[in-house]
């Protein structure tokens, strides 16, 4: 196992904090980022964390990920909902994917229940704030243990 887990935040979550704060909780980005490093910590493993607003740009990132990293947790905002190139870049890379969302996207507009990235991804967490995330990280962290 390389321990080196890639951290993807897609489009419009460097507003977290500011942006719709009833749905998405008072938590900025870099809080959010420094919760996962705590845990990382604990963990023992490493961990690359990046946002990104460019569905190219994602794209891209989990394209070179095969190499270098042994799982990816990822937030893809909205991409979730309709990007088939960040669906087949996962598929393409077969690197285990958790799929991580703030809010429970099943519990609110009809346009967010679905999800393109599920069926590639390992598992999905959704609507548990900023413990999504460590519950994705801490799920990617036992899936490699396997
Ligand atoms: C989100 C849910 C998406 O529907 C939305 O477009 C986001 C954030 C979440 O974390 O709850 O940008 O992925």
């Amino acid at each position: 196992m390389k321990n080196k887990i890639l951290v993807i935040h897609g489009p419009n979550l460097a507003l977290l904090g500011e942006r719709e704060v009833a749905v998405y909780g008072n938590f900025t980005l870099d809080e959010i980022n420094e919760k996962l490093r705590g845990l990382a910590a604990e963990e023992k493993v490493e961990l690359e964390i990046v946002q990104l607003d460019g569905e190219g740009e994602i794209v891209e990132k989990i394209g070179r990920a095969r190499k270098e990293f042994s799982a990816i947790l990822i937030n893809p905002g909205a991409y979730t909902h309709y990007s088939v190139a960040i669906r087949d870049a996962i598929a393409a890379v077969a690197v285990p994917t958790v799929e991580v969302h703030l809010s429970n996207i099943y519990a609110r507009e009809e346009f967010r229940h679905k999800s393109v990235i599920a069926p590639v991804a390992v598992g999905q967490i959704s609507g548990f704030g900023v413990n999504s995330y460590l519950l994705g990280l801490k799920a990617a962290v036992e899936f490699l243990k396997k």
